[in-house]
């Protein structure tokens, strides 16, 4: 089979012009709405499009496809291709929601229905996962990743990697409700200074190492066919033209032999970042890196055959390109079906309903509560009077999502169409005038006054509108915007029972609203099932599972914030004076990594170490629920080596379990630690494996758990 395909990419290689080759590496994009179809569907007959981004429907697909098969003398297909990062048409929750399950085959099944529903469109491969560790809630794209930790970056990657693409025994890519997944972007490119989208990175080899490449080095592992390049400069080159990420790192360490493709047009920006002198030299450059897609700058399509008519780029460095992207087609089994849709299929698939239902499962598991004062979650509805306000109680516009390809607006859930749907009692009021009549006229008349005053409960649902989040939607403050802090005061004045609800796309810095409330829930943006998941966890119908997988800061001059840290020469003390700290602020975070409260209370007991033999630690802990309701649990176990050749993190996550447990239950909760799984990266790339004590935590969140040690 493999020795047909070669042979065949072989021979058509050898029948193609250099004109044709050079087209298959070029990418054009969503431009093609423009009003430029003519010209795009000319330059499709004139072999010079390999693959298109952003054309989102069937009929315009296989309308492009046809042009491509029949108008052309070697009738090579299209590749379409698409962001389809949370969903296509059901919108799940944002990864950083998702990650916060700690529950990678959620992530599994939401890329399995986001693959099937994008791949009835037209489209065979998706710019996703984002695998960027992401440490800085600055950082628009936060949204998009799987959090701060690089094993939730690993198992998320590969779960939606799996999702997309189905397991290698179900022949990958190939079945018609599959796409080719692509690990991106690499690398570094959450590390912008500043939280600043596109913004410069600087940093050491062993960080790279540890914290930035493990997710991509697991996807590989995965069978990840392509990666994309990242718009940053990483240590003064342009990460899409730097020889030490693409091919010592990503080719020859990672033994990545997929597709490269560049991210949009940031072949032509390496002549902005200052690097490349003209698009000659970029075009040269890149070949030189192996990158094989030029995304949309059309460097490739306007500078390669003048290199290598000029003898400057050999010939079969074009081959070994094109062959890459041939392969694709070729697995997607695109020569012998260039249709793998229609419309009526479409239809059919991007309406069915169980997709539904489990985008309201994931979106339950995605919330985290945060604050629990006085127990005022769960509700009881019908039995105590609930007021619902705030700006996003039923704005469904505000919860479009950053890339959220063909969701439609009318689709969302809000929280106000939640309760209506869950029976709004006679005891609960909704009121979406409060907030706008608050900031209009910065006060609160009388009646609205008595309305706060005479009610048990208020749900507020603030945060960030969806379109605040994702590429280019860096913030210099985390707080909350000033309106909504003030209202919140205005109203705790009046009225202290306030559950907050909070919609946003990055960690926030709560220090003045959890102060002002006695419940918080972090529901994040849910996607389109968002209202009917948060009334689930309001009215204690789904008892709240999820940990949040970045830190949440006190306040954003604290930030870059992440718990694995490394300790410092001075790390902070009360006693001391000289030490690693604010003088203003504390450097501890308000709510730490792998933190989750539930309506039920897990106790620890009985950690004990179990050594079975020189390479394999059993590590077992006893968890009760000792509470009045079922619930899951997330048993987090961290490591901390004390001395080794290099410093080492305070607190490294290396496995979890989720435990589901009824009231007064117990279980017995075992992790398997390997030696390799306590090893790390020098700054060579190279594995170390220190001797040592290594403290071991297992716990319900980075700060709190039971301490053992085992000795290597
Ligand atoms: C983003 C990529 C995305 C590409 C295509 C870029 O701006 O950085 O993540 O895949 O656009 O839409």
């Amino acid at each position: 089979m493999i020795i047909e395909k070669n042979r065949f990419i072989e021979q058509l290689i050898n029948e193609m012009t250099l004109d044709e080759k050079i087209g298959q590496l070029n990418q054009v994009g969503t431009s093609i709405y423009g009003g430029k179809e003519d010209e795009y569907e000319q330059l499709i007959r004139e072999s010079c499009i390999g693959s298109i981004l952003s054309v989102k429907q069937i009929q315009k697909c296989n309308r492009l496809q046809k042009i491509a098969v029949e108008e052309t003398r070697l009738g090579i297909p299209l590749l379409f291709a698409e962001d389809v990062i949370h969903g296509f048409r059901t919108i799940f929750p944002i990864p950083l929601a998702e990650s916060c399950s700690w529950n990678p085959s959620l992530a599994e099944e939401s890329a399995a229905i986001a693959a099937a529903e994008a791949a009835s469109a037209g489209i065979h491969w998706t710019f996703a996962p984002m695998i960027d560790v992401s440490r800085d809630g600055r950082w628009g794209r936060i949204a998009e990743s799987f959090g701060e930790d690089n094993l939730l970056n690993e198992r998320f990657g590969v779960a939606k990697i799996t999702g997309f693409q189905g397991t290698r025994e179900q022949n990958a890519y190939m079945s018609q409700d599959k796409l080719i997944a692509c690990a991106k972007h690499f690398i570094g490119y959450s590390a912008a200074e500043g939280g600043r989208d596109y913004n410069t990175v600087d940093m050491s080899s062993y960080r790279l190492a540890n914290v930035y490449l493990s997710p991509f080095l697991e996807a590989i592992k995965a069978g990840v066919p392509t990666v994309m390049t990242a718009f940053n400069a990483l240590n003064g080159i342009p990460a899409t033209l730097n020889k030490k990420t693409l091919i010592d790192i990503l080719r020859n360490k990672l033994n990545f032999n997929g597709l490269l493709v560049t991210d949009w047009n940031a072949l032509h920006e390496t002549i902005t970042h200052g690097y490349s002198p003209n698009e000659a030299y970029a075009a040269k450059k890149a070949m030189d890196v192996q990158v094989d897609v030029d995304m949309s700058s059309r460097v490739y399509i306007s500078n390669l055959k003048t290199l290598v008519l000029n003898g400057e780029l050999e010939e079969d460095q074009i081959n070994q390109a094109v062959k890459r992207v041939l392969e694709l087609k070729c697995d997607l089994g695109l020569f012998e079906q260039p249709y793998r849709s229609n419309e009526a299929h479409a239809l059919q698939v991007c309406s069915k309903k169980t997709h539904r239902t489990i985008a309201r499962k994931i979106a339950k598991e995605s919330i985290v509560l945060l604050q629990n004062e006085n127990h005022i979650l769960p509700l009881q509805l019908g039995k105590e009077n609930i007021l619902l306000i705030g700006p996003f109680i039923n704005d469904k516009q505000s919860m479009r999502d950053t890339w959220s390809c063909d969701g439609r607006v009318d689709d969302y859930v809000t929280v106000a169409q939640g309760f209506a749907e869950a029976g709004v009692p006679q005891s609960m009021s909704i009121d979406d005038q409060i907030y706008s009549a608050f900031i209009k006229n910065r006060c609160l008349n009388t009646t609205q006054i008595e309305e706060i005053r005479s009610t048990n409960k208020i749900i507020m649902v603030l945060g960030e509108k969806a379109s605040e989040s994702g590429e280019a939607k860096s913030k210099a403050s985390l707080e909350l915007e000033h309106d909504q802090i003030n209202f919140l005061q205005q109203i705790y004045q009046l009225n202290p029972h306030i559950v907050i609800v909070l919609m946003n796309g990055r960690p926030l810095a709560l220090k003045n609203v959890v102060s002002c409330c006695e419940g918080l829930v972090e529901a994040w943006h849910l996607g389109v099932e968002a209202g009917h998941a948060i009334v689930d966890v309001l009215t204690g119908k789904y008892n709240p599972s999820g940990k949040l997988t970045v830190s949440f800061p006190r306040t954003t001059g604290q930030v870059p914030l992440y718990y694995n840290h490394f300790n410092t020469g001075r790390p902070f003390s009360e006693e001391k004076f000289n030490t690693s700290k604010y003088i203003d602020e504390s450097i501890e975070p308000l709510f730490p990594f792998g933190y989750g409260l539930s309506y039920t209370h897990f106790d620890y007991h009985d950690l004990a170490v179990m050594e079975q033999d020189q390479d394999t630690h059993l590590i077992s802990v006893q968890i009760t629920n000792s509470g009045p309701m079922a619930g899951t649990e997330i048993v987090q176990l961290y490591s901390r080596q004390l001395i080794g050749s290099y410093v080492r993190p305070v607190n490294e996550l290396k496995c979890f379990k989720r435990v589901f447990l009824k009231p007064q239950e117990k279980q017995n909760v075992t992790f398997v630690i390997k030696n390799k799984d306590l090893s790390y990266f020098d700054d060579n790339l190279s594995e170390i494996m220190d001797h040592g004590v290594f403290q071991i935590r297992v716990g319900k969140n980075s700060r709190h758990g039971l301490q053992t040690q085992i000795t290597i």
